[in-house]
């Protein structure tokens, strides 16, 4: 064997042995166990994200913002969001970091950052980081963060090592949220028990599925974040329905 190969084989040895031993490929969750283990937490211990973990969310968020002309962005090591006596305390421990949910005005810049911004809370649940969304209860720290003319900040995803432990909650009846038939498809039962597993503001679960024409019609009453609620639940959603092409009643 030449020396080059001889040492194209030890490199990809070490590369493998590096993959292999390194948590942070073996210990990711699967999407459906993010989907599964995530609950909102509240409090955080002070461990910094790891440089791969930031990489990985970063690429993410760059296709997110790309494929919808968004501007999320991941700001780390910040405490003062979530720092004011006045809009955190008692709530809200340790927040360092947090996505910034921002976009241009429009009239459904609320359901695509709901849509985009749970792809990546629950990137980072398999990544081993613990969420929370956060609509109302933080500061705009705005040099933290970039925004371009014409964006608006809407929420903000505090993330990190959780401290906290999660409130159980009062989760509807996938009837409550659906209509079902007797012939209604395993993958929309399937989509509908996987949208009553996402966060929700003030947990209020106002969503409403039903099939028709091998559509799916999303709808929601009034009320703050409904349209952010109906974009987290869409995606969610999807992942139950597994690999099913979706039409939906409307684009993102
Ligand atoms: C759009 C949105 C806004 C939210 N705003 C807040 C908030 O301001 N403060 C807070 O503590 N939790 C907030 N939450 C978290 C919800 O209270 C939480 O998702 C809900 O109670 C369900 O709990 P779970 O996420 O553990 O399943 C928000 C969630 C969403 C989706």
């Amino acid at each position: 064997m030449n020396s080059s190969l001889a040492d194209t084989i030890f490199q990809a040895k070490v590369r493998y042995e590096s993959i292999i031993t390194n948590p942070y490929y073996y210990k990711m969750l699967t999407i459906e166990e993010a989907v599964n283990q995530r609950h909102s937490i509240r409090s955080y211990i002070a461990d910094a994200i790891p440089q791969p973990t930031v990489d990985d969310l970063r690429s993410l968020i760059a296709q997110c913002n790309s494929s919808a002309n968004l501007n999320i962005q991941l700001v780390l090591d910040e405490p003062k969001a979530f720092g004011s006596f006045l809009f955190t305390y008692g709530m809200f421990k340790g927040v360092r970091n947090y996505l910034v949910l921002a976009g241009p005005q429009s009239s459904d810049l609320d359901y695509r950052l709901g849509y985009y911004g749970a792809q990546v809370m629950l990137r980072a649940k398999q990544l081993g980081l613990d969420s929370c969304w956060v609509g109302a209860t933080y500061h705009k720290v705005t040099n933290a963060f970039t925004l371009r003319p014409g964006d608006k900040v809407r929420s903000v995803i505090a993330l990190g090592y959780g401290n906290g432990k999660p409130v159980n909650h009062r989760v509807r009846k996938p009837e409550e949220v659906a209509d079902f038939h007797p012939d209604t498809p395993q993958w929309f039962r399937q989509g509908v028990l996987y949208a009553l597993k996402a966060p929700t503001a003030i947990n209020q679960q106002k969503f409403h599925f039903e099939l028709r024409d091998n559509r799916v019609y999303q709808s929601t009453g009034w009320g703050s974040y409904t349209q952010m609620d109906l974009g987290i639940v869409r995606y969610f959603f999807e992942i139950g329905a597994g690999n099913k092409p979706i039409l939906w009643n409307r684009s993102l």
